[in-house]
């Protein structure tokens, strides 16, 4: 079946005409200082996606670089806000994000999302999604981590059952094989761990 883009996909997509837009990615590049990438981090709840994402945003900023996140947490207060946690609602808000990051990065940005994005095929397909270049970014917290950190309380409430489908708990995570970039946040702390980001990053879009 094919997967790039929406308006291949979309119902009567034989009446939708994409257009692009009128300048193109090398002048924005050329504009910018530098390319456009998505920077898809993924783990479990409480691995610290977010924190290191956002010093890795405010490091590259800070560097001249036009960086931006897109966060699973707000996302699902807004575009995602009917979707849930079953598989298929996992699949679909891993496919808005995918989109939105593509919509960003043609803009130029350094785009760097951070979802749980458990499914190793849901992953492929925000891959094949985003068009342009792509790292998958295991950031790599054990559960026995993530579960006594629990600093929003989640993990708890799903071992008494009063969250369904709880990654790690009661639903699945696949661990990437071959992330782009391997980040074990175990012990080392979030700012170690967005200089090592942050480093990465500014290696591939110069
Ligand atoms: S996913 O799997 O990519 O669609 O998830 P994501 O959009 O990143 O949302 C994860 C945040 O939602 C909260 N939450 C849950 N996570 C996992 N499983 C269940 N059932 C669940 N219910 C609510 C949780 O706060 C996640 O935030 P993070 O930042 O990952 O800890």
């Amino acid at each position: 079946a094919p997967l790039l883009g929406p308006a291949t996909l979309a119902a009567g997509s034989h009446a939708i005409h994409p257009s692009g837009g009128e300048v193109s990615g090398s002048e924005r590049a050329r504009g910018k200082g530098h390319k456009a990438r998505v920077i898809w981090l993924t783990g479990l709840s409480g691995a610290g996606k977010s924190t290191i994402a956002r010093l890795a945003e405010r490091k590259l900023w800070a560097d001249g670089i036009d960086a931006c996140v897109l966060d699973g947490d707000t996302l699902r207060m807004g575009l995602c806000s009917d979707l849930g946690f079953t598989e298929a609602d996992r699949h679909e808000n891993v496919r808005r994000a995918a989109e939105v990051a593509r919509i960003l990065a043609q803009t130029g940005q350094v785009v760097i999302v951070a979802l749980i994005s458990p499914l190793e095929a849901d992953r492929g397909l925000a891959r094949r999604i985003a068009g342009v270049a792509f790292d998958e970014v295991f950031v790599d917290t054990s559960l026995a981590t993530c579960e006594e950190r629990d600093s929003k309380g989640l993990y708890r409430a799903a071992r008494e059952g009063k969250i369904e489908n709880f990654t790690g708990i009661s639903a699945p995570y696949e661990a990437p094989a071959k992330p782009d970039l391997h980040i074990i946040a175990d012990k080392s702390n979030a700012e170690q761990n967005a200089v090592t980001l942050t480093d990465y990053i500014l290696r591939k879009i110069r």
